[in-house]
């Protein structure tokens, strides 16, 4: 059954977090990547069993990357050596870690814009300087801008790739990641592979480290079965990087929750009908979105992603100027994700949550007509 057709909207407002008590009662919010789903049944009872054992301690153990190893195997055909791999608190967490393993304290790190907002805000809060290189035609990886960037940062930087990417949701082909490998060697630059939404791919997913023995990759459960309020993520290292992940210091451990390693733990292992459920309702929704903004807003350009739930929609041709998601926000009571944040060339776009009911995507294209009619009327 689609996970996303069994919460109706008075259910999802009694939720308490960001998504739904950030706005007021009367906007939509199709923003934050949150899914309006219920926990996957396996995960639910894996935390339920847990709190009657009172197993709220201290996390312990494999579990959560040998849970992680048997669900890549068989999807990706690829898993991560359980010796090489490391319990960190959430990915960007996780990712800030990495970081410090691989590259001195005030080294660059590069980042392929548009991108995910707070890329921008930990990179900077480590006191760090942004390189930004941009995506190319159809959002793909722009070699010479990549190599450009490695240019600018200098040998010793970072270079923090999203696989899948977040928001144009671009699934890397293993081609482009090995130049991405052979170009950071040759620039003497570390690469951190941010794999969270490789969970929603339905086909092409390539783990970076399937190409590259000397990456890091830093994976979770928390996109692809909504367990962001379950603090846990795993960073893995390729065969040349074990030496820097051994060097993670102990501290950085104590930072997951128990009862999130419980529930990622059962969302690899046992939430896969329940993931496959959902792939099928998100697809559903691309097409959906596709034939919605052809009928109401045709100016509106969309390249469905291949990967995650998250559409990139250029509103450009709205005539809307530079944050569009403001006119949605206030004329037609929407919330989606302002693309200025995500960096150089997110002017005039707008990030749109498609894991919800198909209700409330077409309600959201509604509301996104109506404000784009009263200010253009
Ligand atoms: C690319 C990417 N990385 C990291 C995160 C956040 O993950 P966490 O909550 O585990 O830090 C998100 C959340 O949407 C994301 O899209």
């Amino acid at each position: 059954m689609n996970p996303l057709r069994q919460l109706s909207l008075d259910q999802l407002r009694q939720r308490t977090s960001m998504k739904w008590r950030y706005y007021p009662e009367d906007v939509l919010p199709v923003w934050v990547a949150e899914m309006d789903v219920p926990l996957a049944e396996p995960v639910a009872r894996a935390i339920i069993e847990a709190v009657k054992r009172g197993d709220t301690g201290y996390p312990n153990g494999t579990a959560y990357a040998e849970a992680l190893a048997e669900f890549a195997k068989k999807r990706w055909d690829w898993a991560p050596a359980v010796e090489r791999t490391a319990i960190v608190p959430d990915v960007m967490l996780g990712v800030v870690e990495m970081f410090r393993l691989v590259s001195h304290r005030d080294a660059p790190v590069v980042v392929n814009c548009p991108v995910y907002p707070p890329f921008y805000q930990f990179i900077e809060s480590l006191g760090r300087t942004v390189v930004e290189a941009p995506l190319g035609d159809s959002w793909r990886i722009d070699f010479a801008a990549l190599q450009d960037a490695f240019v600018r940062a200098g040998e010793g930087s970072v270079y923090l790739l999203c696989n899948p990417h977040n928001p144009t949701g671009t699934v890397h082909t293993a081609a482009e990641l090995e130049e991405v490998a052979e170009l950071a060697r040759r620039h003497g630059i570390r690469v951190v592979a941010d794999e969270i939404h490789a969970p929603l791919t339905t086909a092409g997913f390539v783990p970076y480290l399937s190409v590259a023995d000397d990456g890091l990759s830093v994976m979770s459960a928390t996109k692809g079965w909504n367990l962001a309020g379950l603090k846990a993520a795993l960073a893995i290292a390729g065969p040349d990087a074990a030496e820097d992940l051994a060097r993670l210091p102990e501290e950085v451990g104590h930072g997951p929750s128990h009862v999130g390693v419980i529930g990622h733990t059962a969302a690899f292992r046992d939430g896969v009908d329940w993931l496959d459920a959902l792939l099928d309702g998100i697809d559903e929704n691309r097409r959906l979105l596709t034939d919605l903004l052809a009928e109401h807003l045709p100016a509106v350009r969309h390249t469905p992603g291949q990967g995650t739930y998250l559409a990139w929609l250029d509103c450009r041709g709205l005539g809307l100027g530079d944050d569009p998601a403001k006119t949605f926000l206030k004329r037609g009571k929407v919330a989606l994700n302002s693309g200025l944040p995500f960096g150089t060339g997110g002017a005039g776009f707008v990030r749109m949550n498609l894991a919800t009911s198909p209700e409330v995507i077409t309600e959201a294209v509604r509301r996104m007509a109506f404000a784009w009619n009263e200010t253009s009327s």
